[in-house]
């Protein structure tokens, strides 16, 4: 199996790529700076952006299945989401694969907090989504748009804050909300849960909840 990889570069993306290459797969990873990528040596690495139709058409043939950890480098109000999501669907639409696995988060729908105790769902609703995470959210808001309203068989993670600590290998799943005072998870936990949809539908055409 190949899977391409957009954002292969980031934290998360890093993670899924040593996971594919430690199941066996290949990967194919659209980069910005293809040359300062630690995995480059295991890859096919394109060198393009992931706003360009084309790159992104280059990266997904000979692919069967898509991973995506792309997310702003900064909280500011950068459209990464906005503008990518919908590119990389239109592309898949075609001769590509059909599979997408895309990180989000929780707060991508209003029900996400619907399972957290009053006193935490009024503070992360008014103190964060609509303050400091108020682009982010904006952005997994129309990701989850954007994979719902496509044909393609997509599965959003949506974990709460992610930590660089090791894998627990135990989490809650909820397709509904955010699990109850469900704060965080690691990124290798998420990880590993995105690597494991490649090779089932569980959880396909929908969201759902990750948490420690
Ligand atoms: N941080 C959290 O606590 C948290 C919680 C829940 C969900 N999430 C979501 O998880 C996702 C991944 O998080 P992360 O911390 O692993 O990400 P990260 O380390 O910040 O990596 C972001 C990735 O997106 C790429 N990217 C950003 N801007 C780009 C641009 N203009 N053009 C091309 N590529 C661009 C980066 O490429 P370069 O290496 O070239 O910059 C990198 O590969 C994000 O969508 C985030 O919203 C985060």
């Amino acid at each position: 199996m190949r899977i391409a990889i957009f954002g292969a570069s980031g934290t998360t993306g890093q993670l899924l790529t040593e996971r594919c290459l430690a199941a066996g797969y290949g990967v194919t990873a659209l980069l910005r700076t293809p040359e300062t990528f630690p995995l480059k040596a295991s890859v096919r690495t394109l060198q393009g952006s992931i706003f360009d139709p084309t790159a992104i058409a280059d990266t997904l043939e000979g692919s069967d299945a898509v991973l995506s950890a792309l997310g702003a480098r900064s909280l500011r109000k950068e459209d990464i989401l906005e503008r990518a999501i919908p590119l990389i669907t239109a592309a898949m639409q075609g001769q590509g694969p059909q599979r997408i696995i895309a990180l989000g988060s929780a707060g991508a729908l209003p029900t996400s907090l619907d399972k957290q105790p009053a006193w935490r769902r009024w503070i992360v609703q008014h103190l964060v989504y609509t303050t400091v995470l108020k682009y982010p959210i904006a952005s997994q808001i129309a990701q989850y748009a954007t994979l719902s309203a496509s044909p393609l068989d997509w599965t959003m993670p949506m974990p709460p804050m992610l930590t660089n600590t090791p894998a627990r290998g135990t989490y809650r799943i909820d397709p509904e909300a955010l699990p109850r005072n469900g704060s965080r998870i690691s990124r290798a936990d998420v990880a590993d849960f995105m690597i494991a949809q490649l090779t089932t539908s569980q959880w396909s055409r929908r969201g759902v909840y990750l948490s420690w």
